[in-house]
C-alpha cells in the first residue's frame, strides 16, 4: 500500500508527536490545533513542549514538505484519516472524564470531512467512545463515517523512539478493511517486528485504559513493599531485583518513587475506576492503587521533615520538579503535594529542573526556581531529590558536602549507593533502604 493523507487533530503531546513521525514514515500529514499561538510556534520551530529529539524531527518533515500545521479545519478535506490527538483530562475528582475537546473536535471536523475519510482515536477515550463518535458524526454529516480506536502508548522523554518502535501496535474497528489501512500506517514498524493486535473499539480502548492501570498498580505496589522493607531493614534494590527475576513479574517498573504522576496514570486510573464503577463492576484493585498514590505525597512529605527537622525557616534545595526526566510535563508531578506542604510548613525552597522550571514556577507560588543545581544546593540545610535526571545521578557526594551546609540528603528517586554517599560524607535518606550516616561528619543541625 501506498503512503497516506492524514489530518492529526490537536498537535499537543501526542499529536506533535503522531504528525511528526508519520509525515517522517512518509505520509502527508497536516496537524490542526485550535490553539493559534501553539500553531504560530511550531512553525517557526519553537516546540510547545520539550521533548528530545523532537525539534529536530518536525523541521525535518516540515522541509520536506509532508508536514503543514494550521488552525484550518478546511485543510482536512483532503485526508483520507483523521487521527483525533486531543486531550481527554479528568473532568472532576470522580474520575468522569471531560470530553469536551473531543466533542468540540468532532463538531468542528463534521462539515470538512471527507465521506470515505476514517476517524480515528489516538487520544485515550473511555469505552463506549468511539461508538458515540460514529453516531455523532452520522447525526452531523448524514453519512455512515468509518470509527476506529489506535491508543497511544508513547512514554514522555522517550516518545520519538516509542513512537517509531513501539512495543505493539492497537487497533480497534468494526471492518478489517478499516484496520488494514491503520496498519498501513504503521508498515515500518510492523515491517521490523512490532506485533499488532487488531480488535473491536470497545476492547483496544478498554486495552489502553488497563495498560496504565496495571503499570500505576505496578507502581503504587513497588512503593508500598518500599515501606515495608525500610520499616524491617530490608533492601528494596534487591528485593526487586530479586522478584523481577521472575518473568511474569518482569524487572521493570519496580523502582520506588515519590509516586506516579504526569498526564497519563492519575487520570486513567481515575477514569477506568469511575467507568468500573458506572457498569457496576467496581474495580477494588485500581480503587486501592489510586488511594495508596494520593497518600503518597503526604508520606513523602513526613519522611522528609523525619529526615530534616521542622522545616519551617530552613533552606532546602529542591533537585528535580517534572513528574519524570526527560519531559517538562508538571501535570499531576508528585513534586507538586510535596512542596506545597514544605512550603506550608514555613521551607524556603530553591529549586532546579533541567526542563521544568518555568512550567513549575507559577504551580508552585513562593517557590524560588533556580538555573543550575549549584544555585539550588549552595549553602542550603539540605537537598531534595524529586527526579530522575542524569545531571542529578552525577552528582558526588563530594559534591553535596562542598555546597551544603548540612550534608542531608533526601533522595526520593534512589539515584546513588547509600554506602558511597555515608563515606563521603552525606546523611542520605533515600526510599526502601536503611538510612546511611556517615561514619564522621559535620555537625547536622536537627530541630
Ligand atoms: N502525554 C502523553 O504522554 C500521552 C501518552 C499516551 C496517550 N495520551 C493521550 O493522548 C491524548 C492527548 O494528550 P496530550 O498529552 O497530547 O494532550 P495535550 O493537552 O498536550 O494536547 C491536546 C491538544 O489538543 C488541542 N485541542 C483541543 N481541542 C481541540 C479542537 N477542538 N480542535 C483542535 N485542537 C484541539 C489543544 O489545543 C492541545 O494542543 C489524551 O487523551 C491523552 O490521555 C497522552
Amino acid at each position: 500500500m501506498q503512503n497516506e493523507t492524514l489530518a492529526v487533530i490537536g498537535t499537543g503531546y501526542v499529536g506533535l508527536v503522531t504528525a511528526a513521525c508519520l509525515a517522517d514514515l512518509g505520509n502527508q500529514v497536516i496537524g490542526i490545533d485550535r490553539d493559534h499561538n501553539k500553531i504560530a510556534r511550531i512553525m517557526r520551530g519553537d516546540m510547545p513542549i520539550y521533548e528530545p529529539g523532537l525539534g529536530e524531527l518536525v523541521a525535518r518533515a516540515i522541509a520536506s514538505g509532508r508536514l503543514r500545521f494550521t488552525t484550518d479545519l478546511s485543510a482536512l478535506r483532503s485526508a483520507d484519516l483523521v487521527m483525533l490527538a486531543v486531550g481527554t483530562p479528568s473532568a472532576g475528582v470522580d474520575g468522569a472524564v471531560d470530553l469536551s475537546q473531543v466533542w468540540s473536535a468532532i463538531d468542528d471536523i463534521a462539515p470538512n470531512l471527507a465521506q470515505d475519510a476514517i476517524v480515528i482515536g489516538k487520544s485515550t477515550l473511555p469505552i463506549g467512545t468511539g461508538r458515540k463518535i460514529a453516531q455523532r458524526l452520522q447525526q452531523l454529516t448524514g453519512c455512515s463515517i468509518q470509527v476506529a480506536s489506535n491508543p497511544e502508548f508513547l512514554r514522555e522523554g522517550q516518545a520519538i523512539g516509542d513512537f517509531m518502535q513501539p512495543d505493539r501496535i492497537i487497533i480497534g474497528a468494526d471492518s478489517p478493511g478499516v484496520s488494514a489501512r491503520i496498519e498501513n500506517l504503521y508498515r515500518a514498524q510492523i515491517t521490523a517486528g512490532t506485533p499488532v493486535l487488531s480488535t473491536t473499539l470497545e476492547s483496544s480502548e478498554l486495552i489502553k485504559y488497563a495498560a496504565n492501570a496495571f503499570l500505576a498498580t505496578k507502581v503504587a505496589f513497588i512503593n508500598e513493599i518500599s515501606d515495608l522493607a525500610e520499616a524491617v531493614g530490608a533492601d528494596i534494590g534487591a528485593i526487586s531485583a530479586g522478584i523481577g527475576m521472575d518473568p511474569r513479574i518482569g524487572n521493570r517498573f519496580l523502582q520506588p518513587g515519590p509516586g506516579y504522576g504526569g498526564s497519563c496514570f492519575p487520570k486513567d486510573t481515575l477514569a477506568l475506576a469511575y467507568a468500573a464503577r458506572e457498569m457496576g463492576q467496581p474495580t477494588q484493585i485500581v480503587e486501592a492503587t489510586i488511594r495508596a498514590n494520593l497518600a503518597r505525597g503526604d508520606k513523602m512529605l513526613q519522611k522528609i521533615i523525619r529526615a530534616i527537622g521542622p522545616v519551617a525557616g530552613k533552606n532546602l534545595a529542591v533537585l528535580g520538579l517534572a513528574f519524570k526526566a526527560g519531559t517538562d510535563d508538571m501535570r499531576d508531578a508528585p513534586a507538586l503535594p510535596i512542596l506545597r506542604g514544605l512550603l506550608a510548613a514555613g521551607a524556603k525552597l530553591r529549586a532546579y529542573d533541567p526542563k521544568a522550571g518555568a512550567v513549575a514556577a507559577p504551580l508552585l507560588p513562593g517557590l524560588a526556581v533556580v538555573d543550575t543545581a549549584a544555585q539550588a544546593l549552595g549553602n542550603a540545610d539540605a537537598a531534595i531529590i524529586l527526579t530522575e535526571w542524569q545531571e542529578f545521578r552525577d552528582l558526588t557526594p563530594a559534591d553535596f558536602v562542598r555546597q551544603l551546609q548540612y550534608p542531608v540528603v533526601v533522595d526520593l528517586r534512589n539515584l546513588y549507593a547509600p554506602a558511597a554517599m555515608a563515606n563521603g560524607g552525606v546523611h542520605y535518606h533515600s526510599l526502601g533502604r536503611t538510612p546511611c550516616l556517615p561514619p564522621a561528619t559535620k555537625a547536622v543541625r536537627h530541630g
